[in-house]
């Protein structure tokens, strides 16, 4: 499997004027997969960039591309490509001339170059732009000639660092399902780095989660919505709801005054926990059927859904979605099932947390 890996990253540290703003990073990058860097603004994405494609140093630890050492390695003999968050594309010269730049560079023959130019304006939906100066590319425009920029040298990894922060919502879709197909049809390694925790999950093969130049938690999509580590995570990746609660034994928890079968078990009987049950997960039933009770406090039309607050008996906010309409200060009942409720230890570390997952699958 170790060649599988093209990047490595083994305790790597990253201190800026005394102040460390990369922990102890680990992780490994599997060939032609997606990876997304998720977390938000200040918690280290960028400098996780700049360290594998060298445009910054680690304070400590080791960078591997391909399971070489290249920490002293300068950034132009790694085989990565970087899309900047500020684009950085050259102001002086028009769109064909950026997209060609690093074809030009490596002296391939003109036709050649015309072809490939071609072909990556035409993904970035930029066909017929090769004229343009780049001044007179809108922002979004721009982003997208960076991306054309980058993709046209086939590198074995492309660095993003949120390519799609300039668009507006349709060219958004649009371009997550272009760079989706791009990386699946050339086969490139993507790391993706985004705030966006919609774009992470709906790209990425495997996600992630940083906060405060931590890692926090790593997995695929599904696993990091379905059981979020811990708080931050939780709330961070889609809509939660978190209160608090108590491991009453193996598959049994209590909150709110009450005790609830669940899915969980291997914790000690009585340790305080976090409780997380997705929004969607409950749904919308009379008092008398309802495991929970709620007062309805406000409710808006979010489309495809209601999304409806309400408040219980010890004051911890509900938020419940439902094709359903509630009454404004009714009272209704919330049903859910056993594995709709999840449980966070404190303090649990991505490790202790993978064995407890694991342990339920035996
Ligand atoms: N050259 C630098 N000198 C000093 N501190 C820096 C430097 N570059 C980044 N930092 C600090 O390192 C931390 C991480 O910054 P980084 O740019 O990696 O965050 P980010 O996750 O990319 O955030 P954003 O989503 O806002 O782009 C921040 O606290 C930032 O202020
Ligand atoms: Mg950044």
């Amino acid at each position: 499997m170790a060649d599988e890996m093209i990047i490595t990253l083994e305790n790597v540290n990253k201190v800026y004027d005394n102040e460390t703003v990369l922990h102890d990073i680990d992780f490994e990058v599997e060939r032609g997969k997606f990876y997304t860097l998720l977390g938000p603004s200040g918690c280290g994405k960028t400098t996780i960039l700049r360290l594998i494609a060298g445009f910054t140093e680690a304070s400590g630890g080791e960078i591997r591309i391909n399971n070489e050492r290249v920490n002293e390695v300068p950034p132009n003999k790694r085989k990565v490509n970087t899309v900047f968050q500020d684009y950085a594309l050259f102001p002086h010269m028009n769109v064909y001339d950026n997209v060609a730049f690093g074809l030009s560079l490596k002296k391939l023959p003109k036709n050649e170059i015309q072809e490939k130019v071609k072909n990556a304006l035409k993904l970035v939906q930029l066909s017929g732009y090769e004229k343009r100066e780049i001044r007179e590319m809108s922002g979004g425009q721009q982003q997208r000639v960076a991306i054309a920029r980058a993709i046209v040298n086939e590198p074995e990894v492309l660095l993003l660092d949120e390519p799609l922060s300039a668009l507006d919502l349709k060219l958004r879709t649009d371009m997550q399902y272009e760079l989706r197909e791009i990386q699946q049809r050339l086969g490139i390694t993507f790391i993706f780095v985004t705030h966006d925790q919609e774009e992470a999950l709906a790209m990425s093969d495997w996600i992630f989660v940083m906060n405060k130049g931590h890692i926090v938690q790593s997995g695929t999509p599904v696993d990091i919505y379905d059981e979020p580590i811990n708080r931050f995570v939780a709330d961070f990746i889609g809509e939660s709801n978190i209160v608090p609660g108590k491991m009453i034994e193996d598959y049994r928890v209590g909150f709110v005054g009450k005790e609830f079968e669940c899915a969980d078990a291997g914790i000690t009987p009585g340790e305080k926990i976090e409780i997380v049950i997705r929004p969607e997960d409950l749904e919308l039933t009379s008092v008398e059927k309802g495991k929970l009770i709620v007062k309805v406090d406000t409710q808006l039309f979010r489309g495809v859904h209601y999304e409806i607050i309400g408040y219980d008996e010890d004051g911890n906010e509900w938020m419940v979605h439902s094709t359903k309409k509630a009454d404004i200060g009714s009272e209704v009942g919330l049903y859910f099932n056993a594995e709709d409720i999840h449980v966070m230890r404190l303090g649990e570390t991505e490790e202790e947390f993978d064995a407890r997952l694991e342990s339920y699958d035996e």
